[in-house]
């Protein structure tokens, strides 16, 4: 829909909408560019709280995936009068957490009436001009760095239909509840090529935007993607949101599914995510030093789930093997 939008041609844009990116990069002045991004969606878990600290994070974390400092943050909030307004102090306590704990200010917001509650935040970052990190850049032969297990859509969508333990969507709360500041600045610290968050297009959705942004190919290797404890077990069930059944079928002539990759695989691998990790593509020589950075930054998963390949006209970007 927004390629429908006049294209914009200011110098200073150095990323706009034309690129897929996670967030847009406005220069200011030669040593501060601007990152803005907005984000907000309806409740994915019954506790108020944790879906505002949720909602927070996922809208915090597309100025961490363009390599930026997110600084003030505005809410954005639907809310249905006849509610009590309790749930709506806990959505907002939740979400004001998250952004203490990423140093960022929640300096306004506004709120309007809706049949359903939904939140998020418009959130400004800034980054220095030129070091911002999309989708653009990847290279043959970088490695591909995942940064939190994946399968949030299957067990939230579980969790609507009380078929999961407590403890699985415990564990996918854990996850969508954690900044992505420290991978953020690990990646930083290092250089690396591109970067996207996992969100709504799924792991190789999103994967696509950087093969499509890069001109370049990829090859995903099934068995060093993480998982999230008791995915396998709800796809058993045949347990999986409409968006991703959505994102596999768009996928079609993308992807080649080598071997036996099961169905299943293949619906994990297209999971829509909630706040999911960031994947990066990191150049072979920087990868140990990418990986040291991370574990030193204490982030818990950091999975080389694949490599950047080269883009061959006459066959799908992707390849998943075994
Ligand atoms: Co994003
Ligand atoms: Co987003």
């Amino acid at each position: 829909m927004l390629r429908q939008l006049p294209a914009i041609t200011d110098p200073n844009l150095l990323v706009g909408i034309s690129t897929g990116d996670d967030a847009a990069v406005y220069k200011m002045r030669d040593d501060m560019a601007i990152v803005s991004t907005v984000d907000f969606f309806p409740p994915i878990v019954d506790d108020p709280f944790r879906f505002g600290e949720i909602a927070a994070t996922n809208a915090l974390s597309d100025v961490y995936a363009m390599g930026g400092k997110p600084i003030i943050a505005l809410n954005i909030v639907g809310f249905p009068v006849d509610l009590p307004h309790e749930i709506l102090g806990e959505i907002l306590r939740g979400g004001a957490a998250k952004a203490e704990e990423a140093g960022v200010l929640i300096v306004g917001g506004h709120t309007v009436d809706d049949a359903e509650p939904k939140y998020g935040m418009a959130v400004t970052g800034v980054v220095c001009p030129g070091a911002q990190v999309t989708n653009a850049g990847a290279h043959p032969g970088d490695a591909l760095i995942l940064t939190k297990p994946i399968g949030t859509g299957i067990i939230t969508t579980a969790g609507k239909q009380e078929r999961v333990s407590a403890d699985t969507l415990e564990r996918a709360v854990g996850v969508m509840g954690e900044l992505n500041r420290k991978a953020s600045e690990a990646m930083m610290s290092v250089g690396v090529n591109a970067c996207v968050d996992i969100t709504g297009f799924g792991l190789l959705g999103h994967l696509r935007l950087i093969a499509e942004g890069s001109g370049v190919g990829a090859q995903v290797h099934v068995s060093n993607v993480p998982v999230i404890e008791g995915v396998p077990e709800l796809l058993d069930m045949g347990i999986a949101p409409g968006g991703t059944h959505r994102n596999l079928e768009s996928l079609g002539g993308i992807v080649d599914w080598r071997d036996d990759i099961s169905e299943q695989t293949q619906i994990l691998l297209a999971d829509a995510q909630t706040s999911g990790g960031l994947l990066m593509a990191v150049a072979p020589t920087k990868l140990d030093a990418l990986l040291d950075a991370l574990s030193d930054a204490g982030v818990q998963t950091r999975a080389v789930i694949g490599e950047i390949t080269e883009r061959s006209a006459d066959t799908p970007a992707i390849s998943v093997v075994p």
